[in-house]
């Protein structure tokens, strides 16, 4: 049901590209330019990796939602995680109660740059990955997280099943972002 155009997986090669020649020699932060569409309950997984390969396991990697707003009551202000990995394994720490059990990285594809997340039961919104010591202009991506209603079809020989998603909530805002430090 996650098949998209090839047109637009060439533009989004080609965007790639233009990007690399930007900052030659660095490594960076890729997202996805497509939401990522979901049903209800679903297991998803949130792509995220660094362009070229390079090993994120002994660095610092954040999951967050970039749109949550602090907790008021929470006198630092602090930011909330879905995901926080450092020092080599997951800290649960400063992450939010709603997501815990719910997260995990792929620990061996972290050595080939990675750090897409495996998130069960997703929630909609936008979802940022971001590595803060990389040593690069663009250290994070946002990759956004549409979840709609599923309906899904069998064809007349029973054969084959499709599924179209109702999207109610879809507002299409910017899927990737740099920051520059
Ligand atoms: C990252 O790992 C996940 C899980 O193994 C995989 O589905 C995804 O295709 C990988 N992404 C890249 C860019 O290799
Ligand atoms: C994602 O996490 C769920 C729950 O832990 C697990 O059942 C599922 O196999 C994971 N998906 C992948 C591709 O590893």
């Amino acid at each position: 049901p996650k098949s998209f155009c090839s047109i637009t997986q060439i533009v989004w090669l080609v965007f790639i590209e233009l990007i690399s020649h930007m900052f030659p020699g660095e490594v960076l932060v890729i997202g996805s330019n497509l939401p990522i569409i979901a049903a209800p309950g679903d297991d998803v997984i949130l792509p995220c990796h660094l362009e070229p390969m390079f090993n994120v396991q002994g660095l610092t990697v954040e999951w967050s939602k970039p749109d949550m707003k602090p907790d008021p009551s929470d006198r630092l202000s602090r930011v909330e995680y879905v995901h926080l990995y450092r020092d080599r394994k997951e800290v649960p720490d400063m992450k939010m109660a709603s997501y815990f059990r719910r997260t995990e990285l792929f620990m061996d594809d972290m050595k080939h740059g990675n750090i897409s997340l495996n998130v069960s039961e997703v929630d909609n919104g936008r979802y940022r990955c971001f590595i803060p010591k990389l040593q690069s202009t663009v250290k994070a991506a946002v990759v956004e997280l549409v979840v709609g209603e599923k309906i899904c079809f069998v064809d007349v020989c029973g054969s084959k099943q499709f599924c179209v998603f109702f999207l109610y909530h879809y507002k299409p805002s910017v899927s990737f972002y740099l920051i520059f430090s």
